[in-house]
């Protein structure tokens, strides 16, 4: 059976309320089939009741987990791999340069999802760029789920999410093996900071920082949400910083203070200065 209208549309509002997400009507099959697992996960005999115990109580902790339920957390290893290349010749060379005298240098992971994204980056970090060492690297990776940033702590990973994007030589010199899992060696976790931080939301207390990756979760928002969120990464980031995107995402007609600058076969988007 499907999902009621009027069942979709109350998820629909507080999913966006609460996210930003945008859900357009043809997605119900979507919402059943995120939401059918939690229904069974709850005890609950269906969606609908499901549904029904929300909207009794939209601020108690079953909202939480909806919310996180149709989040999509799909990333892997190196994704799109350009935006990496570019990082490793390019932008960290260019920033490295620009910070010398103070030796510092400030990172953001804006949806690390699982942490294939930002445990990516640290790995580049180790491997190309020793001096770094003796630097003050910060590394902030956040998320909205509480489950995602949990996977992205305990730094374990499957052998099919190590096949997905990971170098050999990548995965024998920063991994180890546990059973049959992957886990992260501790030189690598010890980088991030974790934060939750919702984009929709207030952020508080953020440094300024020389590099944002805010990859495939723009997507998810409304132009409006999306504008106001660049807004705020331009007033976050030092002049010269670097925010990049996902490949189907750009600042182009949403935020036209951002300069968009070709940095190898990707590009990226620079505040003056
Ligand atoms: C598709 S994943 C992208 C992961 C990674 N950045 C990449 O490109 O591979 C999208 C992530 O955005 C997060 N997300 C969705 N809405 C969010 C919000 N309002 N605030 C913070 N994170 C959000 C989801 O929890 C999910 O982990």
């Amino acid at each position: 059976m499907s999902l009621a209208a009027q069942d979709f549309q109350f998820v629909c509002t507080l999913v966006r309320e609460r996210s930003a997400i945008v859900l357009e009507s043809g997605k119900e099959y979507l919402v059943e089939s995120r939401l059918g697992p939690l229904a069974k996960v709850e005890g609950l005999p269906s969606v609908e009741s499901l549904v029904a115990k929300m909207r009794s109580n939209p601020n108690g902790e079953l909202t939480d987990k909806v919310i996180e339920a149709m989040t999509t957390n799909e990333t892997l290893f190196f994704r799109d791999k350009h935006p990496f290349e570019a990082l490793r010749e390019e932008v960290l060379p260019e920033l490295i340069e620009r910070n010398r005298s103070k030796k510092e240098l400030s990172l953001w992971c804006a949806a690390s999802s699982s942490g294939q994204e930002p445990y990516t980056v640290c790995m580049l970090l180790r491997e190309h760029f020793p001096e770094l060492k003796s630097w003050k690297v910060r590394f902030l990776a956040s998320d909205l789920s509480r489950n995602m940033l949990e996977r992205v702590r305990v730094g374990a990973y499957s052998q099919l999410e190590v096949n997905r994007g990971l170098p050999a030589s990548y995965l024998v010199k920063y991994f180890t093996k546990e059973g049959a899992t992957w886990m992260v060696k501790p030189e690598l976790r010890d980088m991030l900071d974790l934060r939750e931080i919702n984009l929709c939301k207030p952020w508080l207390g953020l440094p300024k920082f020389d590099i944002v990756f805010i990859r495939n979760v723009l997507i998810y928002f409304d132009a409006e949400t999306k504008r106001q969120i660049m807004g705020r990464i331009r007033g976050l980031l030092n002049p010269g910083g670097i925010m990049f995107l996902g490949g189907s995402e750009t600042t182009i007609n949403i935020d036209d203070e951002f300069q968009r600058v070709r940095r190898g076969s990707t590009w990226v988007y620079r505040i003056a200065g």
